[in-house]
């Protein structure tokens, strides 16, 4: 029921409530949040208190290339393209009673779009290769950590579609969000660790406190991967806010008097930073770090700073390929033109032969 989502704050409490509201209900939900905030398992409670007697079937509509896609999600005719040697049910077929959940809906191929709305819209599907329309019956659940209005106003994804899937949309709170949380949180996953046979660790209060004061910028996943490195590093020890800091998160916290410091010295290094050294380690800083900037400084010039970091990123774009334009685009995710604007705005001369 509501009880797989764990946490008693109020934002958590709010959810609880939706979900209950939600499930009695056929409507299309929209989970919106970030990655790791809990879509999985609000989606899976969704079905749960439903009692919808299907299966609840999850497609992780990013992690399936988009040409298998379309046959992943509406099955196939036998020898509907070369390789479709026997008749198979798609994951739309299977939900029939049921509950499909749609992960990752933002990436949504284009050219699978108009077939999933019209799916949408009559409750039946046509299996790729065939003819006859297949009548069913099931709760569609979407979730995106996308800004998918951004993505409409890119021409990426339909705004049709869109309606009809934002029909009953969720917000999950992140974490970061829902702080008071933590402490049951943090003694569900180890309960968890410990039905699996890890030896737990015991986190003190100072430990506690420490957790609370991180910014989790990957949300209640991260805090499971941090719980978890922790009985593995200290089996049975208590853990305080020092081991918390020093050993198990990425990012350490200062204590709050260095913090000024710290942010400086951070914001300083900025323009020296070494971009290739800071792409080894396979993640850039989330945005959720600067929810914590006015707790420290008075003022931030955002303008120059966003421009700093849109400069700094620009020639390391350049850098990584060799000054070549079009490459250091396709690295930035933005057209040629865009970036040679912005080359001309800041001044970097173009090396490249392209
Ligand atoms: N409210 C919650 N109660 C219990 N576990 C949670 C909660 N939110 C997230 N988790 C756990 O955090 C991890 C990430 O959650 P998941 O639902 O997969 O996130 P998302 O789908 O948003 O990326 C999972 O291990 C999940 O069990
Ligand atoms: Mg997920």
């Amino acid at each position: 029921m509501t009880d797989i989502i764990k946490g008693n704050c109020e934002a958590t409490l709010q959810l609880k409530k939706l979900v209950k509201m939600v499930a009695k209900s056929n409507s299309t939900v929209l989970l919106r949040g970030e990655t790791g905030c809990g879509k999985d398992v609000v989606a899976r409670s969704i079905h749960e208190v439903s009692k919808r007697s299907g299966n609840l079937i999850n497609v992780n509509c990013a992690a399936i290339p988009s040409e298998l896609l379309e046959s992943e999600l509406f099955g196939h005719e036998k020898g509907a393209f070369t390789g479709a040697d026997s008749r198979r049910e798609g994951r739309f077929e299977a939900s029939d009673n049921g509950t499909l959940f749609l992960d990752e809906i933002g990436d949504m191929p284009m050219s699978l779009q108009a077939k999933l709305l019209r799916a949408i819209e009559t409750r039946t599907i046509q299996r790729v290769g065939g003819r006859n329309e297949i009548e069913l019956n099931l709760r569609l659940i979407c979730a995106t950590h996308q800004n998918i209005e951004k993505k409409i106003d890119e021409g990426l994804f339909r705004a049709d579609l869109f309606y009809r899937i934002n029909v009953f949309p969720i917000e999950i709170p992140t974490l970061a969000e829902r702080k008071e949380d933590i402490p049951i949180l943090v003694k569900h996953i180890l309960d968890e660790l410990e039905k699996n046979g890890s030896i737990s660790p015991k986190i003190d209060s100072s430990g506690i406190n420490a957790l609370k004061e991180y910014v989790w910028p990957g949300n209640v996943r991260e805090l499971r991967n941090v719980i978890e490195r922790a009985a593995i590093i200290f089996p049975q020890k208590n853990i305080t806010a020092k081991n918390i800091k020093e050993n198990l998160l990425k990012v350490n916290l200062p204590d709050n008097s260095d913090e000024k410091n710290v942010l400086w010295e951070m914001t300083a290094e900025l323009s020296e930073i070494d971009i290739d050294k800071s792409q080894n380690n396979g993640s850039i800083p989330h945005p959720n770090h600067y929810k914590k900037w006015f707790e420290f400084l008075e003022k931030i010039d955002l303008r120059r700073h966003l421009s700093e970091v849109e400069l700094i990123l620009i020639e390391g774009a350049l850098k990584k390929n060799n000054g070549s334009v079009t490459e250091a685009s396709k690295s930035l995710k933005i057209n040629r033109t865009t970036l040679i604007e912005k080359m001309k705005k800041y001044s970097i001369p173009r090396l490249g032969s392209d």
